[in-house]
């Protein structure tokens, strides 16, 4: 129970997507809601279209994916 605690403070804290401020807690809940594809990720929550158009955080979305996929 705390350990989900921890990890849900750490999901909005975490920064996935700098360029649009787009938080770790947003793409999960993205993942959870149906988005299964990289290019569904980013059409959701936007991350991937900031400045640096994807080059810091589509391989943390990648492997929040791959990590959803793995538990199923
Ligand atoms: S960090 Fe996501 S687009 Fe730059």
């Amino acid at each position: 129970m705390e350990n989900n605690v921890n990890e849900e403070l750490m999901d909005k804290l975490k920064k996935v997507c700098v360029c649009k401020n787009i938080n770790r807690a947003t793409i999960k809940s993205a993942i959870k809601s149906g988005a299964r594809t990289l290019e569904q990720v980013k059409s959701v929550t936007g991350a991937g279209t900031g400045a640096c158009k994807g080059r810091r955080c589509l391989h943390v979305i990648e492997d929040l994916l791959e990590e959803y996929h793995r538990s199923k």
